[in-house]
């Protein structure tokens, strides 16, 4: 089941709730840039006098933003806009909207899949939903707002935060790369970098709103001021983000391996806050598979690019993204991968089947491979790569490690969760003392594949 997304606002209890509020609630599927996207819907939202509810049932208004990088996120979501179907009916003053990369790519296809749907729109749509809804009220039609293309830049919005102490800022939006298995250039347009002055703006009052630390996104980080010589390259945003006084950790995401380079590297040697993890997705550890995907590198480039990070940064963690069962992948290119993994020694891999998406490239290549067979590759290479994790991981046993406090953790409220600059999760019992946003020194008691846990420590 999936869950409603949740925002650092006030929810009204039961017995406040006024008939006379609308509410809304969204869900959101998919990566950091369209879990960002719906704090921009939802704030737009409640600049016009909606307030955010948990309630599926209390709301006149559910938004779901969605994905279509993979086959199995889309029928999740028709799946979850089925579900809706029931509410239409019983309420039929109900606004439903369809937000994200599958509006974009589907568009009114989506109204007659499923005819309760009232708005659609697009990814190069989000800062237009108040007009949106507008349209909506006074035509009582349905809406779809789906460009084709992105303005150059969209106009900034009201935007309400998921989290308190962590907050995510774009930096750029769109994709020049064309991977051939990947569907995002194709729903998310091309690079545009946004205005050097008003990331550094918008990170500056978020520091000043009490966040403690920022994660710059981009489907392509490191392409950052590419497609326009105003603003410098990724590396001097690094620079300028560094010296924003107001906070205290940076974070990014998504690198490309092939455009990650030693000026960033030494930036971030040199920085005070940005963070000393490397998320580099090498999507697969052999050569031909690369080749076919249109990735730009070799594994000995990327070999060498993690050789030199670990030069200039030792304790830095890195981790990855694998497809398996991309097509043409033989038992004995997937083999290559495994021993990829083994000789990096990466500490945690995000691990997806292949999935194929029409329109792109790799979608009408020739011998695609049996789910079956994927299912296996995938199986054994989250085997291998759980024993690298933990290993790793055990060797912060008993070792001291600072997080900023997040919070209490998903399942307990006794427990409380922080993250160290290499991005591992600490989970320890709460003693009372620690402040959320606080820096905490926590001993490391046991080590598992995907956490630390451990005590606080004065
Ligand atoms: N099938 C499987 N995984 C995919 N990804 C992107 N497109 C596909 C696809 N068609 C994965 C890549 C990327 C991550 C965000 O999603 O590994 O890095
Ligand atoms: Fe997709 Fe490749 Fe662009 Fe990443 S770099 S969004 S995998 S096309």
């Amino acid at each position: 089941m999936s869950k409603p997304d949740q925002y650092n606002v006030e929810i009204p209890s039961n017995e406040v709730k006024d008939s006379n509020i609308k509410y809304f609630t969204t869900y959101t599927y998919g990566c950091q840039m369209n879990q960002h996207d719906s704090e921009r819907l939802a704030g737009q939202l409640k600049s016009i006098g909606y307030e955010y509810t948990e309630s599926l049932e209390d709301a006149s208004f559910i938004l779901i933003n969605t994905c279509c990088v993979r086959e199995s996120a889309e029928k999740k979501i028709y799946g979850k806009i089925g579900e809706l179907k029931n509410l239409k009916v019983s309420n039929p003053n109900l606004i439903i909207a369809i937000a994200g990369c599958m509006a974009q790519k589907d568009k009114e296809k989506l109204f007659k899949k499923a005819p309760h749907i009232d708005l659609i729109i697009g990814t190069h749509n989000v800062h237009q939903l108040v007009e949106i809804v507008k349209e909506f009220e006074e035509s009582k039609d349905r809406v779809l707002a789906v460009w084709d293309q992105a303005e150059r830049l969209a106009p900034d919005v009201p935007t309400i935060r998921r989290g308190k102490i962590s907050a995510w800022v774009p930096i750029m939006y769109g994709c020049n790369n064309f991977c051939t298995y990947c569907i995002v250039p194709y729903v998310r347009g091309r690079e545009r970098s946004r205005p050097l002055h008003d990331i550094i703006e918008e990170i500056h009052q978020l520091g000043l709103d009490g966040f403690k630390e920022i994660t710059l996104l981009g489907q392509n980080v490191n392409s950052y001021g590419n497609d326009t010589k105003e603003y410098g390259d990724f590396a001097d945003l690094l620079k300028a983000v560094d010296q924003v006084e107001t906070i205290e950790r940076v974070r990014y995401m998504t690198s490309h391996p092939r455009d990650i380079n030693d000026k960033v590297i030494n930036t971030i040697l040199n920085s005070k806050k940005i963070c000393d993890h490397f998320h580099l997705p090498v999507q697969s550890g052999s050569d031909a598979i690369l080749k076919m995907m249109n990735r730009g590198y070799t594994t000995d480039y990327y070999r060498e690019l993690v050789r030199k990070i670990r030069k200039a940064i030792p304790h830095a963690s890195l981790t990855t993204d694998i497809i398996v069962g991309f097509p043409g992948e033989s038992d004995e290119l997937f083999q290559e991968t495994l021993e990829f993994l083994k000789e990096i020694r990466f500490d945690a891999s995000y691990t997806f089947l292949y999935s194929k998406r029409s329109g792109t490239p790799a979608a009408t290549m020739t011998d695609q491979i049996p789910l079956v067979v994927k299912k296996e590759r995938l199986q054994k290479l989250m085997d291998v790569q759980n024993d690298i994790s933990l290993e790793i991981n055990q060797q912060f046993t008993d070792t001291v490690v600072t997080v900023i406090v997040e919070g209490p953790s998903q399942r307990d409220e006794n427990r409380l969760m922080g993250r160290t600059t290499t991005n591992k999760i600490v989970l320890w019992d709460k003693q009372g003392t620690e402040e959320v946003g606080q820096l905490a020194n926590i001993k490391i008691t046991t080590a598992q594949t995907w956490i630390l846990k451990g005590k606080l420590i004065d």
